[in-house]
């Protein structure tokens, strides 16, 4: 058994992982960690995990007690956590899988110009690799530090990737707009998310540049020398789960139908487990409500009045865009069967 640490599993997507981990086969969770909450049991906070931990307490974050009872942590801290207490854990031997933003971006100036602040680890941004299995899965393989992607991030680059890798679009000109639940906010509210004020919201914010645009150009010019420009606009919906991200760009290459479209996506995320081509059927387009509760992308592309291409991705962000994810990364890490343990369907209805 991979004895496993969640720092900051008092939030949702520390709750996330505990859940999905309690019937991973290979894992036991020794340590979960919340300062409001330590003493108190799991299920104290995360009541729909009543009969599962049922020994397990939340303490507070110790590394001596992370290094002598773990051989891999998660961490769900808030930006700024992760890149002090990192350092001492790989040192210490132990695998990290960090879902917070502080080891994402390779430029350290990024972090300044993001974050606003000097990232305090920079010796290790290199040495990250950025958790997108369907991108980076031979890094994960051999690294002791993966850097899970933000959720709208996950979207945007899995809607992306196949057109901007075969080089049919304007690299210049891409739009991504994205709609995200409210739990991607985190537990704590406020003033703009807590219930009365989110609620049936259909909100743009950040759009004078949020900080996963960073990540999105960052991973997208993986596959290109040219520059890339994205305008990326988030949009806060009532939804709790859920995120969709719609792309906007324009051909550059004559006779692509989308037929072509189809072939190119099927092609690239031939072999990927968790990324679903959406055809025909009731639901043309992917949706969030088709993926809720599972480890799935969906994704298409279609071709908008001949020169244009628009680009779906649909997931749970609290899954793909978070926990699940971290799962599949930790699994590849471990040389564990990548699907073991989120190779479940999604809800339906929601
Ligand atoms: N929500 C999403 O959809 C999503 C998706 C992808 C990535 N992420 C990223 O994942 C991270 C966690 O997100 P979340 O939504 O789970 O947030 P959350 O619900 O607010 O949970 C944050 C957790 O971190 C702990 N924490 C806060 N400050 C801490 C500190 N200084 N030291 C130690 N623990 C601390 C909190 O517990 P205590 O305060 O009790 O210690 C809590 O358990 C964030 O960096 C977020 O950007 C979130």
């Amino acid at each position: 058994m991979v004895r496993v640490g969640v720092v900051g599993a008092s939030g949702y997507t520390g709750g996330e992982l505990l859940r999905i981990l309690s019937i991973h086969p290979e894992v036991e969770v020794t340590i979960a960690t919340s300062r409001e909450f330590a003493g108190r049991p799991v299920s104290f906070v995360h009541v729909n995990l009543r009969r599962y931990y049922s020994n397990l307490k939340f303490t507070n974050v110790s590394i001596d007690e992370l290094t002598s009872k773990c051989d891999l942590v998660f961490i769900n801290t808030p930006t700024g956590v992760s890149q002090r207490i990192t350092p001492k854990l790989l040192e210490s031997g132990l695998k990290i899988v960090d879902l917070s933003p502080d080891f994402r971006l390779k430029n350290p100036r990024d972090y300044e110009v993001w974050y606003g602040v000097k990232h305090e680890a920079v010796d290790l941004l290199s040495k990250a690799a950025y958790g997108l299995p369907e991108i980076h899965r031979e890094e994960i393989k051999n690294t002791d530090l993966v850097a899970c992607p933000g959720c709208n991030a996950t979207a945007s680059i899995l809607a992306l990737t196949p057109l901007v890798e075969s080089n049919i679009i304007d690299l210049e000109h891409i739009v991504v707009d994205v709609k995200v639940g409210s739990s991607e906010a985190g537990r704590k509210p406020n003033l703009g998310s807590h219930h009365p004020e989110r609620a049936n919201v259909m909100r743009p914010y950040s759009v004078e540049g949020h900080r996963h645009a960073a990540e999105i150009i960052q991973e997208l010019s993986y596959f290109s020398k040219e520059k890339i420009n994205v305008i990326f606009v988030p949009h806060a919906v009532g939804a709790v789960r859920g995120a969709l991200a719609t792309c906007h760009t324009w051909l550059t290459s004559q006779n692509i139908d989308d037929n072509t479209l189809r072939r190119i996506y099927a092609k690239r995320y031939s072999g990927e487990p968790f990324v679903r081509i959406v055809g025909e059927g009731l639901f043309k387009y992917p949706d969030p409500v088709n993926v809720i509760g599972s480890n799935y992308a969906d994704v298409k592309a279609i071709v908008h009045q001949g020169s244009g291409v628009v680009s779906f991705c649909a997931i749970d962000n609290l899954v793909k865009g978070a926990a699940g994810q971290a799962i599949q990364c930790m699994n590849i890490m471990l040389g564990i069967d990548e699907k073991k343990g989120i190779d479940t369907p999604p809800l339906r209805p929601i």
